[in-house]
Parts: C-alpha cells; structure tokens; sequence
C-alpha cells in the first residue's frame, strides 16, 4: 500500500509551479510565486501528486498522514546550494579580532582564517568530522532546508580533502536530505606552498582530483578565485582538468574585489558563481545567456561587514539570481535559511517573492536538482516547511531572525526538530 500524507489547514500555499520541468526563474518571472489560499498538499510514497483548494482534496485513507497546519503557510523546503558544514571548530577569537579593526583578508594573510580551520581538520579524526557535520546537517533540516550542498576546502592535503569529502559521503548515505559534494582543495594555499604555489595547484590537480574521482567522491569542483586566494589563471587551469574528471564548476568568486571570477566561471561553463559582493556592469553583462547561476551570500556580508552582492541589479538586469547561507565557521555561522531571506529583503532590497524563488527553485538549479526540488510541483519530492500562524508572507523576512517554523516534512514525514 502507497504511503500517503496529507496537510491540511494551510492558510495558503506558496511556491507553486505547475510545470515541473521549470528549471529557475530569472528577472521579473522572480517576484511571482504561485499561491493557493486555503490549500492542502498530498504526498505519495515521498513525492507531492497533489495540491490545490482544500475542497478538493483526496479521501484519506486508514494509514494516510494528516498533517494539520493549523492555519499556517506552506512553502517548499530551502535548496542551500552552498555550505562549508563540515568544519572541525569555531572561530571566535578572528571574530573578536575583527571587532577590534582587523579585516578578514588581514587575519587570513596572517596564516588565520581558512589556514587557522585547516590546521583545526587536520587533528580531528573522520568520525568526529561526522558527529559534527551530522549534528549541523540535523539541525538546518530543523530551519527548512530541504537539499543541501557541502564543500571541502579546509583539509587542504591530500588526505585532509579525502577525509572531509568522506565525511560527506557518509553524511549522504544517511540523510533524509539530498546533499550535492563539492571538491574545494583550492580554497587557500597552505603555509608551506607561499613560495612555492603551483606546486600546491599541481597538487590539487595531479593528487587530489583523481583520487577524488576514483573515490566518486565529489559531484562539482570550487575554487576561491579571488585577491590573496588563487587567481583567474590557476582557476582555469584547475577548472579545465576537473571537467575531464566530469565535475561541473561552482566557484567563489569576487568576494574581495572585481577579480575576474564571474568572467572565468561563465568562460568555464560554472553550474554557479557564488558571493559576487563586487559585481559591475561587466560581471552582469557576462553573466547575461550564460547557463551560470549567480548566487549571493548575504550572510556573509552581513557577518565581515563587506558589501552586499547587488541581487536587485542583476534581477532588474533580467538575470536569476540564487541566495545560500555559506555557513562556514568563518564567514557565516549560521545556516538558518530565513535570516538569508529577510537580509536579501532588508538589504538586497529583494522582494519576500524573489526571496523565496531564489532559495528555493533557483537553489535547485545551482545543485541540479530542478526536477525534483524547489517548488511545490506534482512529482516533485514532499520537502515542505509549515510556518506557525503567521499573517502573510512578507512578515517572514519582516520578523528577522524569529523562528516561525511549526513542523518541517521531509519526503511526506515530520521531521523531528
Ligand atoms: O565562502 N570565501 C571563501 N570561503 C568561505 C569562508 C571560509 C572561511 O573563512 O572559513 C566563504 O565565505
Ligand atoms: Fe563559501
């Protein structure tokens, strides 16, 4: 017998899209959200197969779950398309050094930042890696992420990339969640390649990619291509033999400058390029009919004090644009998908609409996953977050901060926060 769910009492329903093969919305298709007032949403075997006015909707059966919203909304769970989860501790010391006046490229150029996380990885054993990876991962699907993407990047020897991206393919045959993996040896060059940095890229390109992909390890390729990290030729060149590995590229790029990372992403056929705090009218000219998703990071900006990436531009420029949380323990410690809203909103001047479609429908093309993630579309998996009774949308976004989730349903089931 199929396994059925349904939820019911639901004030409205957003993120409706009745073509299911819509891979991401771009420029104003972006502020429109499809909506039912007083809905219902039925799941079968973990894939929405229905939704509508609540007077339509199917009989249940003796074993079907009723899910009461309680007159609250229902949307479709967050798509994070980028995240640094697994990490071995916090940092608050370069966050109190930053109060102080130092910057975040100062505290990295001192051998901090990403090298300070390395040199944390490096003495924490896998299983432990896990335990706090796991416990992170639990804890967003807890916030409404409903598929997630997670880097590696701070092992940054052979065996330290190995480890985290293990870590991650352990996390993937446990979670209720789908996870996309990304390969992220080129985060920074480590102390003792200063001098000597092609042979750290040759490194990542002739030792780490391959184990990698002998290990099927990884499903994209990053690299931080921006000022201090690794520069327009060494991404190219890394890029170009990761595609021959068959991993697609998602780069961080233009964090700290217009360093040519939107030009090398699109160049390169990146799925996404990610951050783009300082973004022109070049950068937007490059990216217009380019199949690369540009992804902000408003947490980030939010957290180092650094400027927002300009998501109501690009959108105005008829682009789509995505938002992600990076929760990393550098530059974002907080994976919270609805505080990545409401600073698009406050900050970006992104409308509650555009918001959502781009944590949602357009986090989905950012992982591959259009076809079964990000909008509530029949066929689609039963990834859904209810927000406690709330007045409308925007008050979302509005009330900052505030944890307005009431229950999570992941694949048909509650999620037990
Ligand atoms: O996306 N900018 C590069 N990487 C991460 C931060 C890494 C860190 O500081 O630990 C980011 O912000
Ligand atoms: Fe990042």
């Amino acid at each position: 017998m199929k396994k059925t769910t349904l939820i019911k009492n639901i004030k409205s329903l957003h993120g409706i899209i009745d073509d299911s093969t819509t891979p991401l919305k771009a420029g104003a298709a972006m502020n429109e959200l499809g909506t039912i007032n007083d809905a219902f949403v039925w799941i079968e075997d973990g894939r929405i197969t229905q939704y509508g006015p609540i007077a339509e909707a199917p009989t249940t059966q003796e074993n079907t779950l009723v899910v009461d919203a309680q007159g609250g909304l229902v949307l479709p769970a967050f798509v994070d398309s980028h995240t640094h989860i697994v990490f071995a501790k916090s940092r608050e010391e370069e966050f109190e050094m930053r109060i102080k006046g130092k910057s975040y490229e100062e505290i990295a150029a001192a051998g901090g930042g990403i090298l300070n996380s390395a040199n944390k990885l490096q003495a924490m054993s896998e299983d432990e890696l896990f335990e706090a990876a796991k416990t992170r991962l639990f804890e967003v699907i807890g916030y409404g992420t409903g598929a997630i993407e997670i880097k590696s990047g701070y092992g940054l020897t052979v065996e330290d990339e190995l480890k985290m991206l293990r870590v991650v393919k352990r996390l993937k045959a446990i979670s209720p969640i789908t996870i996309k993996a990304t390969f992220l040896g080129a985060h920074a060059i480590p102390a003792q390649y200063k001098q000597n940095r092609n042979e750290y890229i040759d490194l990542v390109i002739n030792e780490m990619l391959p184990k990698v992909a002998a290990e099927n390890l990884a499903d994209y390729c990053d690299v931080f291509c921006d000022q201090g990290f690794f520069t327009v030729e060494e991404t190219e060149r890394i890029l170009i033999a990761a595609k021959q590995y068959g991993l697609k590229a998602k780069i961080h790029g233009n964090e700290l400058g217009y360093t040519g990372g939107v030009q090398v992403a699109v160049k390169q056929q990146a799925l996404s390029v990610d951050h783009l705090e300082y973004t022109g009218d070049e950068e937007i000219m490059c990216l217009k009919n380019s199949g690369t998703m540009p992804v902000g990071l408003p947490n980030c900006s939010f957290f180092l004090g650094i400027p927002y990436a300009p998501g109501r531009k690009m959108i105005d420029a008829d682009l789509p644009f995505c938002l992600a949380s990076d929760y990393n323990p550098g530059s974002s410690p907080n994976g919270r998908m609805s505080f990545v809203v409401a600073l698009a909103c406050i900050q970006m001047k992104l409308t509650p609409a555009e918001a959502i479609n781009a944590t949602t429908i357009n986090g989905a093309y950012a992982l591959e996953l259009s076809q079964t993630h990000g909008s509530i579309s029949k066929g689609k998996v039963g990834n859904v977050i209810i927000t406690k009774p709330i007045p409308s949308l925007a008050y979302i976004p509005y009330s900052f901060g505030v944890d307005l989730v009431y229950k999570v349903v992941i694949k048909g089931e509650i999620w037990n926060r």
